[in-house]
């Protein structure tokens, strides 16, 4: 591991708005701020939101900002991209913000029924050769489905054509109440303040000349999920090289 990351890490460790507990190192049983994000954590009983696969942090940080009476935490397995984040909120002052650096597969050993409002999927890896790791999967939906509050909101940012397309599939398999949807977010009347926020992955994808699609619906928890069975156009330019991994 590189200096640099290793720096990173050792900072993360003094935030108390960060918790670490990825999947190698979780004790299988759930978290002791389950529960307890409001009265423990946030210490007010502002509605919960959270961005899933949030890499850099840049949409929990920028809503945080944009909505101080919303409590905002940004998850991702990793770290090094988090401590942008994590880092940016802290110099900041923006106390409205934690972080969790952890696997998704496990978000629900984090937060207790009806415990999370909103959840933003904040271009997500497309994952065109396995449904049960996308998350916007019936997969995930299940595990989403543990925590978040009757009729609450997700948010879908992409570029990826397939992934827009699965999950509309995936919405009207199931009767999902649609919000709002667009496969061209920047020349549709959506694009709003918040909807303007873009992250590493948005500007990189927006720079090669992609259209920015978005999609809101709303989850039932007592409504069974059946996963769709549909074959789409995979997106031809997933091959390209990435820069800046970290
Ligand atoms: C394409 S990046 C997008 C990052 C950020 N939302 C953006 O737009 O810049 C996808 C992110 O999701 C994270 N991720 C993907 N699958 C994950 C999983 N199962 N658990 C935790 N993090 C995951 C990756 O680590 C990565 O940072």
């Amino acid at each position: 591991m590189g200096k640099n990351k290793l720096a990173k890490f050792a900072e993360m460790a003094t935030f108390d708005h960060v918790i670490q507990a990825p999947y190698n190192k979780h004790d299988h049983h759930d978290h002791e701020l389950k529960g307890k994000w409001s009265s423990n954590f946030f210490k007010n009983d502002d509605p919960i939101i959270l961005e899933l696969g949030c890499g850099k942090g840049e949409y929990s940080v920028a809503l945080a900002e944009f909505f101080p009476d919303r409590n905002f935490v940004g998850v991702d397995i990793k770290g090094a991209r988090m401590w942008r984040g994590a880092k940016q909120a802290y110099e900041k002052g923006v106390r409205n913000v934690g972080f969790i650096r952890t696997n998704i597969e496990i978000v629900d050993t984090f937060f207790a029924a009806g415990e999370v409002d909103e959840i933003w999927l904040t271009f997500p890896d497309p994952q065109m050769k396995k449904h049960t790791k996308r998350l916007t999967s019936t997969n995930f939906m299940e595990r989403y489905k543990r925590f978040l509050k009757p009729n609450g909101i997700i948010h879908l940012k992409t570029d990826s054509n397939f992934q827009y397309q699965y999950t509309l599939a995936m919405v009207q398999e199931n009767g999902l109440n649609i919000l709002a949807q667009t496969d061209d977010l920047y020349a549709s009347s959506l694009l709003d303040d918040v909807l303007s926020i873009q992250t590493f992955y948005e500007k990189q994808w927006r720079e090669r000349g992609l259209l920015i699609k978005y999609l809101a619906f709303q989850l039932d928890p007592n409504k069974p999920l059946r996963e769709p069975d549909v074959e789409i156009e995979k997106d031809p330019y997933r091959s390209f090289g990435r820069s800046a991994r970290e």
